[in-house]
């Protein structure tokens, strides 16, 4: 199982491939905002992903969409509500300058 790597707390989980790092994060007793429950219309999961991207789900249209609304979106942005893991670790930081927080 990939390790998840969550900063800047260096909190480290197992998850399975597939899992919505959304759910990891919330298993990991970290804080971050997820006002739509998961449903890429808020914007308030906006994280970066600073190791591992290429293995995540690809960016949709709607992330890609409500991505272009959040504050501070970058190459390394995603929303956590609707990127999956991959097979590979990552390592990803959650934001404190999130919109709508
Ligand atoms: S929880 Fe609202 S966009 Fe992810």
């Amino acid at each position: 199982m990939p390790v998840v790597t969550i900063m800047p707390a260096g909190k480290k989980l197992n998850a399975p491939s597939g899992t919505p790092l959304l759910e990891i994060v919330l298993k990991s007793e970290e804080g971050i905002g997820h006002k739509c429950g998961g449903k890429a219309s808020c914007g308030t999961c906006h994280i970066f992903v600073t190791e591992g991207r290429k293995s995540l789900t690809k960016i949709d249209r709607t992330e890609n969409e409500r991505l272009d609304s959040v504050v501070g979106v970058g190459s390394k942005s995603r929303l956590a509500c609707q990127a999956r893991l991959g097979e590979e670790d990552i390592t990803l930081e959650i934001l404190g300058f999130a919109s709508g927080l």
